[in-house]
């Protein structure tokens, strides 16, 4: 039997897809074990509720005259001990240094709220009401230097409906997060997918562009 995918999460807010992915190791969908649960914001809602299920949790807040390099480097001693082979951010705010992000090369994970390339940064939903398109998703991707540009693995895409809010948005998107994450995440533990020098390959085969899939 192969050994479960061992999984690092970082989360600065409510924490939803963080449960998403625990609910679907603990029902067997993803063959992994969530070793850690790390965040910048002490007082982060998904903080408690990892606490609530026994998950190991550390709340590592930037300093006072910290600046982001030191940070990171304290973020990756914390994960130095707990050893995930894969880091996956949800719903982590705080951009990260380059030494961060290229020391967990081809093992950083992150789930944006658009349909990348479109939309990298904040206020996507509203952005997308604004420019009327009739489109709009989440995208798993692997996370390199520049902010929202790594590869991407998979998207969810859903209609724009007529009377959509940003809160209406936030909602539908989320739902369909909390399945494509554990998809991806799915894919590393029974060893489909792999990345190797920003390369992801899926089946063995190099992912050029995202897998689609459709949501209500
Ligand atoms: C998600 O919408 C994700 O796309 C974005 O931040 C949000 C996090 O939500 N990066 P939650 O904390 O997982 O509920």
């Amino acid at each position: 039997m192969t050994a479960r995918l061992r999984i690092a999460i970082m989360i600065s807010g409510t924490g939803s897809n963080m449960l998403a992915i625990h609910d679907a190791c603990r029902s067997g969908r993803l063959a992994a074990d969530i070793v850690g649960v790390l965040t910048d914001k002490p007082q982060a809602p998904g903080l408690a509720k990892a606490r609530d299920r026994g998950l190991h949790v550390e709340a590592i807040p930037v300093q006072a005259g910290e600046d982001r390099r030191a940070h990171g480097d304290r973020l990756l001693a914390a994960l130095k001990i707990l050893q995930p082979q894969v880091v996956v951010l949800a719903g982590y705010i705080r951009i990260l240094s380059d030494e961060f992000v290229n020391a967990l090369a081809d093992r950083l994970l992150n789930i944006h709220p658009s349909l990348l390339p479109k939309y990298k940064g904040l206020h996507t939903h509203r952005r997308v009401l604004e420019a009327g398109d009739t489109l709009h998703g989440a995208t798993v991707h692997y996370v390199t230097p520049d902010l929202d540009c790594g590869p991407c693995v998979l998207q969810a895409r859903l209609k724009v409906q007529p009377g959509e809010t940003e809160d209406t948005l936030v909602a539908r998107i989320h739902r369909a997060e909390h399945v494509i994450y554990p998809t991806v995440l799915a894919w590393l533990a029974a060893g489909r997918l792999q990345c190797i020098g920003s390369v992801p390959m899926l089946d063995g085969q190099q992912l050029k562009a995202p897998i689609v899939q459709d949501f209500e």
